[in-house]
Parts: structure tokens; sequence; C-alpha cells
């Protein structure tokens, strides 16, 4: 069988009709430029932690430290894709993707987090560039994806100043390796996460529970954005950009209070990274909501220039929206019987997340595509103008084991439809939204979930290594092919 017939001739499930949107026959098509992507990180899919000279991230010490993640499990296999790039690629080739977003493993490319570069690891990445080229996928390097070079975290980690320093020199050294052959630089994945669950909560690596040290790692991985993007420019890198999660609040009652509670949990998911880095400025009320936990001493007056220093695109990750309460409000009376938990960072002390009604993934995340779209729509009425990437969206379901060469996965088919169909409509509404990256190519280590979760469009069986497509990756392929959406059906 070819490549192409694989993807081209498997029947793609119809919507389920538990999910079934609207008939009318309508066939969303995406402009013609549109960028079809999927993406992955280091730490989650490389595995081979102790090979080609790459040194211990805060992932390898603090996923061994036991309870940490949920199966015991870590990285140092993953996927294997260090050593299986080459047949990953083909698949990608296979699916028709137009672009691959996957990380760089500092570690890998600097082990001591400073100094020289370690030439087997930059070869790594030199090859894969070289590989997705040769197959016209466009390479989409992310430079930082939550691997801090254990050495580093040992110097104080993110909460330091020097770890931004630090990071914008390692950025140079993967530059001089693939520069000539990327268009396309993502700085920072996800600061939020880095920040609190990895300083505040300690959810994630390095698993600290400081919340002064958490407000002063968020704004030195803005920082290293930052410097990493000037950097990068005089280099003549070609575009630069930041990754951002972001969610839609809403307050769980018209009260005074959830409202409140509504305005603080945005101000610390969203405007706490949007402003400084679209605006140059840090929210003053999300300063005076922190001001318990940071006097904001650790921000200099050269910092948010450097910051705001324009980039050529911004990248969503999108998973959920949030209905917050405040403690004892309206709302979180209405929501109490439901398992209500509180955010997992400083400056919202009381304020509930509460379940929304919607049904959710198995990550417990609420579904609901059109807070996609209330994103985009923010990003686009309220910040300057700035081209946009989703470069994370997907879903974890309990996928059935394959049976017969086949992984039946249609709770994901339905979640990626609807939230491309949310895609389409805020282009309809002159949204610049220039591309889409599924999370994720395959099943991986979904960090402080271990292997317990899976969000691939490929199955993987760890045992074997082996690569299944699911449904999705087929469903996807036909997205790709044809430049858009199936109708939707009448059920
Ligand atoms: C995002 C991360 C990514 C993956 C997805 C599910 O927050 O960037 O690595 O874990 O969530």
């Amino acid at each position: 069988m070819t490549g192409s017939d694989e993807f081209h001739n498997l029947e793609v499930p119809r919507l389920s009709s538990t999910e079934a949107r609207p008939s009318g026959g309508t066939k969303p098509t995406f402009p013609s430029d549109f960028l079809w992507g999927a993406a992955t990180s280091a730490y989650q899919i490389e595995g081979a932690a102790g090979e080609g000279g790459r040194s211990r991230s805060i992932w390898d010490v603090f996923s061994r430290i036991p309870g940490n993640v949920l199966d015991g499990t870590n990285g140092d296999v993953a996927t294997d894709h260090y050593r299986r790039f080459r047949d990953d690629v083909a698949l990608m080739a296979r699916m028709g993707l137009g672009a691959y977003r996957f990380s760089v493993s500092w570690p890998r490319v600097q082990p001591e987090g400073r100094g020289h570069a370690n030439p087997e690891g930059l070869d790594f990445y030199r090859r894969l560039v070289d590989t997705l080229l040769d197959h016209g996928i466009e390479p989409w390097p992310t430079l930082y994806h939550w691997d801090l070079p254990q050495q580093l975290e040992a110097a104080g980690g993110w909460p330091e100043r020097d770890t931004a320093k630090r990071f914008a020199d390692y950025v140079m050294l993967v530059h001089e390796a693939i520069g000539d052959r990327v268009r396309s630089w993502t700085t920072v994945n996800e600061p939020w996460c880095s920040a609190f669950l990895g300083y505040a909560s300690g959810d994630h690596a390095p698993g600290r529970t400081e919340p002064a040290a958490s407000v002063r790692a968020a704004h030195h991985l803005l920082l290293g954005h930052g410097l990493a993007v000037r950097r990068l420019r005089d280099a003549g890198a070609g575009r630069v950009g930041i990754i951002l999660n972001l969610y839609p609040v809403s307050a769980a009652s018209t009260s005074a209070a959830d409202t409140d509670a509504a305005r603080r949990v945005d101000g610390l998911h969203n405007r706490l990274f949007l402003d400084p880095v679209l605006r140059g400025r840090y929210p003053p009320d999300v300063v005076t909501d922190l001001a318990p936990v940071s006097t904001f001493d650790h921000v200099r007056g050269e910092d948010l220039p450097v910051i705001a220093t324009p980039q050529d695109m911004l990248g969503i990750n999108y998973y959920t929206r949030h209905t917050v309460a405040a403690p004892n409000g309206e709302g979180s009376a209405r929501h109490g019987t439901r398992e209500d938990r509180p955010p997992p960072y400083p400056g919202s002390e009381g304020v509930r997340l509460v379940r929304g009604s919607g049904s959710c993934t198995a990550m417990g995340w609420e579904i609901d595509a059109s807070g996609l779209v209330d994103v985009l729509r923010r990003l686009h009425s309220d910040y300057p103008p700035v081209p946009l990437y989703v470069t994370e969206n997907g879903a974890a379901f309990h996928d059935t084991e394959p049976h017969n060469g086949l992984v039946r996965d249609p709770e994901r088919i339905d979640y990626l439809d609807a939230h491309l169909r949310a895609c389409h409509a805020a282009i309809t509404e002159g949204v610049r939204l220039r591309g889409y990256f599924v999370w994720s190519l395959l099943d991986n280590f979904e960090w402080s979930w271990g292997y317990t979760r899976r969000f691939g469009m490929v199955y993987v069986d760890y045992p074997t290594q082996r690569r299944i497509p699911k449904q999705s990756a087929h469903w996807y392929a036909g997205v790709i092919r044809h430049n858009g959406l199936p109708a939707t059906e009448a059920h």
C-alpha cells in the first residue's frame, strides 16, 4: 500500500449523534494559504533521555519523585521519536501536514544550560529539519517547552533573571544550527504553566510551591521571550512569536463577587501574559491582586519594552473555558455539588473554578468550541493586530485499543471538527487566523498524567512503539486535502 492510499481509502466515520451539529450542508473552506499542522514537544516524545550527550532536565528529576506522575512513569523512552523520527516524518507527509511544530530540548543542545553546545544534539535537530523539508513540511520549532536544564534550576531556575539571559544565548545556538532552514520560530510555550504549575502549585517540574517565586518566574519567562525575539531578529530570523494558553473566563453568576472572581482569573490567566507582550505593561489590577505575594521589584525599567518587542505572530493554545465563582458567591452555591477546585496560582485566593454543564474530555476539561471563537475575537478586537495561529488544540479521550489495525475515536473527530468550525467562523468575521496545529500528532507522555491520557491522532502501542493512525488522523488528512471540513450532516 502506498502512503497516500493509506490515507485516501479509509472510510472516515460520520459525526457521532451525541455531538451532531445542525444540518444545512455548509462546507467550510479555509483560505488557500491556511497552514495545517500538528504539534508535539521534546520531552513528551523523544525519549533517548541519556543518549547523544543530553543532560537532565527538571522533568527528568521531577518525574522520578514518587507521587509526581500519576502512573509513576517518565519520558526516558516516551515514543522513541529520537530514533524513529524519519518514520514519523514520513507518516506526517502521508497525512499531508503542511507544518510540524516540535520543540527543541535545551538539555540536549546545551547540556549545562550555558556555555558550549552539544554537536550531537544540534545534529539531531538538523536531521529532523532536513527530513521535514525533504517532505515539503515546514518546521516550526518551539524553543522552550518546559524542559529546563536541571543545572539552571539548581542555580535558581526561572525565578532568577539570569535564566532569561541563558535562554537567549541557547536560542542563538539553535539558530546558528538550523536558522538557514527554519522560517517560523516560537519562543516559549505557555509561560503560565511553567510559572504557576511549576513554581506555585508544584504540579509540574520543578515542583516548587513558592508563590513569590512563581510571579518572578512568569516575568523572566516573558523576558526570555523578548530577549530571544531581539536576538533572533538581529540574526535575520524569519518570523518569531510566543505561545500562550488562553481561556475565556466567565462568572458563574451575575453577582458582584462572582464577576470580580472572573476578572481576577482572567487577569492571572490571560492578561498577565497578553498585556506585557502586546501592550508593554502589566495590568494594574493584576499587580494589585498579586501585591500580597509580590512587589514586582524584580521588574526593571528596560524589561517591558524588551518583552513587547513586536512579534510576527502569536500562538494560541486552546483547550477549554473557565467558569469561576467567588467563595460563597452565588455561582459557587449553584455549582456547589460539583467538584470545585481552586485555581493553582497566587492572587486568586478563595476563587473557585467550577464545572460547567457541558461534556468533558478524559482530562475533565469541558468541551466548548465557542470559547475558541471568544478568544480569537477578543485578540482581534482588544489588542494590536498580529497574525494568529492556533498552535495547540485537541483532546484526550479513552480511545479503544486497536482492532484489526483500526482505532475508532469519533469523539476526537467531533472535537476537532467543532473547533475547526470555530476557527472558520472567526476567519469569516475577519480575524487574522493563519493556521492550526492539532495537539497532538502522537500519543505521548502527558506530563503529570504520565501515559494515562492519549491526545494523539496516531495511536502509539508503547510496548512495541508501533504507530497506528486513529480514524481522526484519516479524517484530518481529508480535511487537509480538501482544505476544509465536510458538510454538516442531518441525523
Ligand atoms: C498543553 C501543553 C502540551 C500538552 C497539552 C495537552 O498545555 O503545552 O504539552 O500537554 O497541554
